[in-house]
């Protein structure tokens, strides 16, 4: 009997590829991602849906992001996979990057 490893690998398979994962399924750990946004990213981004100030003008507040219907999982991870112009590049680790893009896509409102 195969089922529980193939159980695992279909697990595996969803995890990776995170298809329509963004809105059905939570990534990583909001709170967690939360501490992480306001510890790294709110030099520069609003981080909290409630704040009116802070950030700078140049980049786009999370909930403003969120908000964006282009903004998918997928987009955000490849963005912040990837070293950009005007943002340093954070290294972060893939569940540092999960967190992030689960807090992100939490302030997103139905
Ligand atoms: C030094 C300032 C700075 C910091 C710190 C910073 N960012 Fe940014 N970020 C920017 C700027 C500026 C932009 C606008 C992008 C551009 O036009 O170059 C941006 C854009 C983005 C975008 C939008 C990508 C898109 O699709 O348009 C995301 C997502 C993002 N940042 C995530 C983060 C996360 C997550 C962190 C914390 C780990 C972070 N940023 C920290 C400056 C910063």
């Amino acid at each position: 009997m195969n089922l529980g490893r193939s159980v695992v690998a279909a697990a595996i398979v969803a995890g990776t590829m995170g298809i329509g994962a963004a809105q059905a399924q939570q990534v990583g750990d909001v709170a967690a991602g939360r501490k992480l946004a306001g510890e790294w990213c709110s030099a520069c981004h609003v981080v909290d849906p409630g704040a009116t100030r802070g950030g700078t003008d140049l980049a786009p507040p999370f909930a403003t992001l969120a908000a964006d219907p282009r903004t998918t999982e997928f987009r955000l991870r490849a963005f912040l996979m990837t070293p950009h112009q005007n943002m340093p590049d954070f290294r972060l680790s893939r569940s540092e990057t999960d967190d992030l893009i689960g807090y992100i896509l939490s302030l997103r409102r139905p």
